[in-house]
Parts: structure tokens; sequence; C-alpha cells
């Protein structure tokens, strides 16, 4: 293994993740873990140096007080426990300072002083690794992958094409709720440019009809995500040998679906919706990486910079921007308006300056006047948002000439719609999608 690694304990507090940027801005690698990790689990994890218990005021479940598996302390790795009473470790802290400059030295002296790891996290050594262990996890077997296009699912194929080549089988289920020409462009790079071995699946039909008049969003997002492990699990019965699938969770999707000790914001459909009876085991090499890092590995192992920098796109795509019970009319009214807002973004540059844009068509109507006559009709909203990594979001303040182009065309060319907004809430109060 290439890289030293800082574990962190979780125990409900709310600077998990900032305590883990934190470590890996320092150059070491670190992942956060359950507060109750048991000792088998920990000596499996490679290359640790040391172990920082991040407690606080919210270690409780259901009301009753958390604490670690008291192996942790007996495990032989340092510990430093912050705000945890009941810690049996000699680095233990009252609180983590105030300042982020201070908590860098905290980090820094005990990482580097009483762990001695060295500073060897980089996105090379971090391919590397992953390189090895997912060879190790599949040996000869094939591997499935829902190839969406999206940077994580692409990120993760050029990975586990590096890892294992042939071995990987890379599905496109086209959805019926891919943007306007997504599916075309997945193929032509990805079968004909990156020479990927990649089955093209069209199931439009098969989803739009299990979502025929479900308008809970959850629901929706459920139907998507167990619809699409049934057809790979068709895909894969077709196969010979195909034993795990591949997934591009990442570490905000892990969060924000709720961890042992943090509350249920949105279900993701990549980590909420399999079925009981999966019969794959998963491959997961991005689960600790935040979005910005998932981009530089995409970079480090020479994936076109357009693809890297695309903005993401959710798992249950169009489904989750035509709100409440999904018609084939108001699909394809997100899908022409959002279609007009990439071509209004590309052509004045916001394509790359914006980290998400998109349109939503809601499920109820508005009057308006068209051709001198009542029109009653749905409204399209624009949303355009920038975050790092997707927990926190503020607003891109468009150019009014720019949104009144936007609407303008919107109003001309995509049918039955008769009024434009534009969302100026960021995350929170607001998540970025609307269900
Ligand atoms: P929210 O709406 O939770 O979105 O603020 C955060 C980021 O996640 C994307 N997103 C999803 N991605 N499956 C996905 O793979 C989903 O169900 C899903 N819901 C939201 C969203 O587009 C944004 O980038």
């Amino acid at each position: 293994m290439k890289q030293d690694m800082i574990i962190i304990l979780d125990l409900g507090s709310q600077n998990n993740t900032a305590i883990a940027r934190a470590v890996r801005d320092l150059g070491v690698y670190s992942e956060i873990h359950p507060h109750d990790i048991s000792p088998d689990k920990l000596s499996q994890l490679p290359n640790i140096k040391g172990i920082i218990i991040n407690g606080g005021k919210n270690n409780l479940i259901d009301g009753v007080k958390i604490d670690v598996n008291h192996s942790t302390y007996e495990a032989g790795y340092p510990v430093m426990s912050v705000e945890h009473e009941s810690a049996a470790c000699e680095n233990k802290r009252e609180n983590w300072p105030e300042t982020d400059e201070e908590i860098k030295e905290v980090l820094k002296d005990f990482i580097f002083n009483t762990c001695q790891a060295e500073p060897n996290w980089n996105m090379k050594n971090f391919i590397e690794d992953q390189v090895e262990l997912v060879k190790k996890q599949v040996g000869g077997k094939k591997v499935l992958l829902a190839l969406s296009g999206g940077v994580d699912s692409s990120v993760v194929a050029a990975l586990l094409i590096k890892a294992i080549g042939k071995q990987l089988v890379c599905v496109h289920v086209n959805h019926g709720l891919m943007r306007k020409d997504e599916s075309e462009t997945v193929i032509q790079v990805f079968k004909n440019q990156l020479d990927a071995n990649l089955i093209y699946v069209d199931a439009s039909e098969r989803f739009l009809k299990k979502l025929e008049n479900v308008s809970d969003p959850e629901q929706k997002r459920k139907i998507i995500g167990a619809e699409f492990i049934r057809v790979f699990e068709e895909e894969a019965g077709k196969l010979e040998g195909i034993e795990f699938l591949a997934q591009g969770t990442i570490y905000p999707d892990i969060v924000e679906s709720g961890t042992k000790t943090a509350s249920i914001i949105k279900s993701h459909h990549n980590v909420g919706g399999l079925p009981e009876d999966l019969k794959f085991s998963l491959v997961e090499p991005l689960y600790h990486l935040f979005k910005d890092e998932v981009r530089a590995c995409g970079i480090e192992l020479g994936l076109p910079e357009a693809m890297v920098y695309r903005q993401p796109f959710p798992g249950p795509g169009l489904g989750v921007r035509c709100l409440g019970a999904i018609s084939k009319e108001r699909l394809e009214a997100v899908r022409e308006s959002d279609a007009i807002l990439q071509e209004e973004f590309t052509k004045t540059g916001l394509d790359k300056k914006v980290w998400q844009y998109f349109t939503v068509v809601p499920d109820f109507k508005s009057v308006g006047i068209k051709n001198h006559a009542r029109s009653f009709e749905y409204p399209v909203i624009i949303r355009a948002i920038n975050t790092i990594d997707a927990m926190t979001a503020s607003i891109e303040q468009i150019d009014w000439p720019v949104l009144i182009k936007i609407t303008d065309r919107i109003l001309k060319e995509v049918p039955h719609v008769n009024r434009v907004c534009y969302d100026l809430s960021p995350k929170p109060c607001a998540t970025i999608e609307w269900e």
C-alpha cells in the first residue's frame, strides 16, 4: 500500500467531514468509520497510523449515549480523543480549538509527531492503492458497472479498466429519464473512443410504466433504483460469471442518506434503493472521496476534461425534475427546456462557471395568454447553483439578459409551457434538486 491513513471515528459530530478534509489537506489520507467499528474490521484497514475519536454533543442514538469499543484503545495505534468524556487514551482534548488554523496545528502535531504518518496522500497513490484493493477483491471475476456517463460512473469505469481491463462490463441503461441526446453521447465516448466493453439497454418504456401515477419523491427514487438493479440482474444473467456490481458511490451520498448517527435527509438511489435480494457484492472504489477529489482522480486517470468537469446528473435523472407523477408531456418539457438552458449556458461560458444547472417542471398549471387566448399550462423553473461538495450550495447570479433570452426561447420552443421562474434558494434551506 502506498499511503498512510488516519481513521476518524464517527460519534455523530457535525465536523467529521471537516476534520477528514483537514487531515487530507495536510497530505495524509483519512477515512471516517462508525464509532463501534469492530477490532476485526479495523485490522483489515490498510496502513492505519492513528485514530481520532471525534466526540461531541451528538453522541446519542435514541437518547442513549454511545461509546467506542474498548478494543479500539488496545489495537496498537495512537489514539486522540476530542470532546469524549469516557476516552481512555493519553491524547485527550476537551474540545477542538476555535479557528481552522489552530485545528490544523493540533492535527499536525498528532498526525506527524505522535503517529509519524507520511504526507503521501495524492491521486497517483490513491489510484495505485485502489487498483491493488480492487484486484484483490475481484480476483478473476467479472464486474458489472452502471455507466450513466456522469463524472462518478465514468471515473469508476476508468479506474476499473486500469485495474481489471476487460473483466469490467459496462451497461448503459437508458431509463427514459436521460437528458436530450445523452445516451448517444455515452455510446460515442465510451464505445467509440474509450473502447469499453459496453452494453446499451433501452428500458425507457419499462421505467415509465413502473412510475405511472407514482408521485412521492422517495417512492420514485426507490422504484428507479430497484428497477435499475433488476435490469442489471437481467443483463448479468445473460453474461457468464458476473459476481460484482461497481458503483460510483461517493462520500456525500453516504452522509446524506444517513449514517448511524445522522438523520436521513434524502435517500439517494445508489445507496438507498437496493432490493434485499441483491445478488452482487459491491465494488465502490470512490466511497471515501469528495466530489472535487473524484474529478482530480479522473484527470489523473487521463479522462478528457470535458467529461471530468461535466455537471453532475442525479441517478433518477429527469424523473426527479418532472415533479410528482411523471407524464410524457411534462417530461418532454423538462428535457427540451433543459437542452435550451445547456445551449445558452455553453454560448455564454456559464457552463464552465456554474456547478449544476437544470430545469424543473412542477405538476401544476398557471393561467397565461398564448395567441390572444387564455392558456392554462405548466411553468418551467430554472435552477443554477455553485458548490464545492454538494453539501451546501449558493445560487448563481445570472445576468438578466441571459435569463431573459433563455426565458424567451423556452416560451417559444417548448410546448405546454407558459411561464418561466428562477429559483433563488440556497442549500440549506432548499436542497439542490426539488425532489
Ligand atoms: P440534493 O438535492 O440532495 O443534491 O441537494 C445533491 C447532489 O446530489 C444529486 N442527487 C442525486 N444523485 N441520485 C444521485 O445519484 C439521487 O437520487 C440524487 N438526488 C440528488 C443532485 O443532483 C446534486 O448534485
